[in-house]
């Protein structure tokens, strides 16, 4: 695929310039001022700003066997719609991805699909029973394979999650961790949340596995991990744009981990100002708005995530628009072995076009996801996604 982006405000981790973007092969082949090429799709971007595509390191797609929540078509345009280009998924299908099988319908589908590069994960415990840990022997060559967890409901069990860094740490795998305590979910969610990222980061000392804590949400959580990471333990942070944007004041939405107080939130806040946190997920989790009343937790957020974070953080002056896209392309990049992230010569010709100026309301209508589950219906944020490039084809464009 061959196209020519001109005049864009380029902007990504570390630069901020306006120019043009020559894609050949679906790899950024040059970046420039005034490039003419003959015979070559041009895309102008004049007053707009290019970055490189979203990667989120977290999302739900439901599929298979939960496709009428969302499956993956309909996952990959809601993510193309918020900018994205890359997906972890976790593993919380039905069924679960614990077998070589439902690794492979979910690489073939997403494959034939051919709109976005899907990362699935593997479960750690075997359909998640808690305990079994055997199924890991069988990707130990897969080179596809970068993150596994049992999101949804954590790993309970001490020993078995030992275990499972030691796999982890031996593959050169991440561990991704849904920190929940089930003794405390029902009694306390914060102590059930401080309590496992505890245990995890004490786990991650011993093993020296790469842990990724997930949607971390209290402020505990939050120092016990900045203290792990200030001592070397091998451990990232993931935070969602809803635990950013929203407080038990505003909002009581149900989701794991929930909407927590305002000093969580200003705690989130500068830990992102001071640069502790890693990537920004988006936990993307569709549901139907019956299972909803009836209590399922989670929201969709793929294709509200860019508003939501630009708005409370570049704009809101926490932090710039290249920190955010180091939160949001250039670390999940990294996390998950994606050759995208950052814009330089041959690296994937995956963008995202944005107005930053653009006020939107959000309006769950217009959802390329079937779920329509999210507190921000009405909400007014800015920046605007106008269109997203994958490997220089442009896959959405409003
Ligand atoms: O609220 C949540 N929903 N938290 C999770 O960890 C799982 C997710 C889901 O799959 O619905
Ligand atoms: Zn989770």
């Amino acid at each position: 695929m061959e196209l020519l982006i001109k005049n864009a405000r380029v902007i990504d981790v570390s630069q901020d310039f306006i120019g043009d973007i020559y894609i050949k092969d679906g790899l950024i082949n040059q970046i420039g001022k005034d490039i003419l090429k003959e015979n070559v799709e041009v895309f102008d971007c004049k007053g707009k700003v290019l970055m490189p595509s979203f990667i989120d390191t977290h999302a739900h797609f439901r599929d298979p066997g939960l496709t009428w929540k969302e499956d993956l078509e309909t996952g990959s345009r809601a993510a193309l719609r918020g900018g994205y280009t890359g997906v972890c998924l976790m593993a919380n299908t039905n069924p679960i991805c614990s077998s070589k099988e439902v690794l492979e319908y979910i690489r073939n589908k997403s494959i034939e699909l051919n709109l976005i590069d899907i990362h699935q994960c593997l479960s750690v415990t075997k359909n998640f029973d808690g305990k079994t840990l055997s199924h890991l022997e069988e990707f130990k060559n897969d080179k596809e394979v970068k993150a596994f967890s049992d999101d949804g409901v954590g790993v309970s069990n001490s020993n078995t999650m030992m275990e499972a860094m030691k796999i982890a740490k031996k593959n050169n795998w991440v561990l991704m961790s849904h920190a929940e305590s089930p003794e405390f979910s029902k009694i306390d969610m914060r102590i059930a949340e401080n309590m496992m990222t505890l245990r995890d980061l004490e786990l991650s000392k011993i093993t020296k596995a790469h842990l990724h804590m997930c949607h971390v949400s209290t402020k505990e959580a939050l120092e016990y991990i900045i203290n792990a990471k200030n001592t070397g333990v091998n451990v990232t942070l993931e935070v969602t744009p809803h635990h950013i944007a929203l407080t038990s004041e505003v909002s009581n939405y149900r989701v794991n981990p929930p909407i927590r107080e305002k000093e969580d939130v200003e705690a989130i806040l500068k830990a992102i100002k001071l640069g502790f946190v890693d990537t920004i997920g988006t936990d993307h989790a569709p549901h139907t708005l019956e299972e909803k009343s009836k209590g399922s937790p989670g929201m969709v957020g793929i294709e509200t995530a860019f508003s939501v974070c630009y708005s409370k953080l570049v704009k809101d002056r926490i932090i710039s628009l290249n920190e955010l896209s180091k939160l949001m392309s250039y670390n999940p990049a990294k996390l998950l072995g994606m050759n995208k992230g950052k814009i330089s010569i041959g690296i994937d010709g995956d963008f995202v076009l944005v107005d930053i100026d653009k006020k939107i309301k959000v309006n769950s209508e217009e959802f390329a996801s079937k779920g329509s589950n999210t507190p921000f219906d009405g909400m007014e944020y800015y920046g605007e996604v106008l269109a997203t490039i994958k490997g220089g084809e442009i896959k959405y464009k409003k």
